[in-house]
């Protein structure tokens, strides 16, 4: 095995999970699709069963039971750990999943749960429901000290956030946790322009569904960090089921080497739209961190290596009427939830991702009514701006553009 830090980022995107293969005799990652395994000697079968159940290894090659270990997740898994510089992840069903299992293995620290909005619609719904029995205070990126309990077990972020991108500054957030570990939700990201543990994060995690899968055929959450903190989220996936299925992890492993090439193509095609739709008089505000003056903090470039190819806008009209009919105009363009696949979404968050968000929350951070969330794809830039210049057609041009009130600045 080749030094596990070896090339660029790129490079190690293309080898992450692979350099095992020359002395394997293989050039595609294998897939065990074994839901249990042999266990001819039971002594060695009984301690591997104590390993893995607790989140460990599994022993000598024992794997047990697909639920408790499956070489094929692993491979990914540790290719992401690899992307990442964690030295462990675990791979779930879905992105919600992986969340679940980190937040229950945070309750063993306390009953506490310190969290910034925005973040993605049901990761806040199953904070504020109670569902998992966690008590959460809601706070500001400055303001996480101040909402510390002596019970408080997790601190919770996600930059850049669903859906109004704005960036929250880790290290800052770090450094006021005293010590309690932070989750990043880094899904917008991806680890080609943000790697959350370099700026003092305990954790990261992705929706593997969105960028890293890339292609809308995988459903995934992964979650990457110390040794001790992924074997605890491992011993509540071994307890609980969640296990990412061995197919969906060849397929999220097939994308990593294009990754750096997914998310840096589709950057440059939303930075380009960005900026049209920004000097659009149909458009009456864009968030989009690439935007002047929308990065108040500097982080980009500081902490993350680009603006990414997410963002949201308001049509110049209140009208919900206006904004069903530009949705079906368009024709290159899907209307449809998820983003980071290699075509182009369009959605309104508060009818659809973030529904299950408390309006009062969502207005106050700035998820308005009329707010559409674009996922920019891998199409070319001329084809998205003419389906999108010709859609915009709808929109009555009287309204005024860029209200302040639109993002607050506690949210930035
Ligand atoms: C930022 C973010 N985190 C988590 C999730 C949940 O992931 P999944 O849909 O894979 O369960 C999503 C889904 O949209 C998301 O956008």
């Amino acid at each position: 095995m080749k030094d596990r830090t070896d090339g660029t980022f790129t490079t190690r995107a293309v080898h992450a999970g692979r350099r095992d293969f020359v002395e394997r005799g293989v050039h595609a990652p294998p897939i065990d699709l074994s839901t249990t395994y042999p266990t001819p000697d039971l002594d060695l079968a009984a301690r591997s069963f104590d390993a893995l159940a607790s989140g460990d290894a599994p022993e000598d090659g024992a794997f047990i039971y697909q639920r408790l270990f499956n070489p094929t997740t692993d491979r990914f898994e540790q290719a992401l750990a690899e992307l990442e510089g964690a030295e462990d992840a675990a791979a779930f069903g879905s992105g919600m999943a992986a969340f679940t299992a980190v937040l229950l293995a945070a309750r063993s620290r306390g009953n506490h749960v310190v969290a910034v909005r925005p973040i993605y619609g049901t990761a806040d719904h199953l904070l504020t429901s109670g569902l998992l029995g966690l008590d959460v205070t809601w706070t500001t990126q400055d303001e996480v000290a101040t909402a510390l309990r002596p019970d408080t077990a997790l601190v919770v972020i996600e930059t850049p956030g669903n859906p109004t991108l704005a960036l929250v500054d880790v290290a800052h957030v770090v450094a006021q946790a005293g010590g309690v570990p932070v989750l990043v939700d880094a899904t917008f990201a991806t680890p080609v322009l943000l790697r959350p543990l370099a700026h003092g994060a305990s954790l990261v995690m992705h929706s593997a569904s969105k960028f890293i899968g890339g292609h809308g055929d995988v459903l995934a959450g992964v979650v990457a960090g110390s040794h001790a903190m992924v074997r605890d989220i491992k011993h509540v996936r071994a307890a609980t089921g969640g296990l990412l299925h061995p197919l969906g992890a060849y397929l999220l492993q097939r994308g990593l080497p294009t990754l750096p090439l997914r998310v840096e193509r589709a950057q440059a095609t939303a930075e380009l739209l960005a900026q049209r739709l920004a000097e659009d008089p149909r458009i009456r505000d864009i968030l989009y961190p690439g935007l002047p003056g929308q990065d108040p903090r500097g982080l980009i470039g500081r902490q993350m290596a680009g603006p990414g190819s997410v963002m949201s806008f308001e049509l110049a009209s209140d009208d919900l009427d206006v904004m069903q009919r530009f949705i079906a105009a368009l024709r290159l363009v899907t209307p449809a939830v998820s983003l980071g696949s290699t075509d182009t979404l369009i959605q309104p968050p508060a009818v659809l991702t973030h529904r299950v968000v408390d309006p009062a929350a969502r207005a106050s951070t700035g998820i308005s009514g009329g707010l559409l969330r674009l996922s920019v794809g891998l199409e070319d830039f001329a084809d998205l701006w003419a389906d999108l210049d010709r859609a915009l057609d709808v929109v009555p041009v009287t309204a005024r553009r860029h209200t302040p009130e639109m993002t607050p600045a506690a949210t930035r």
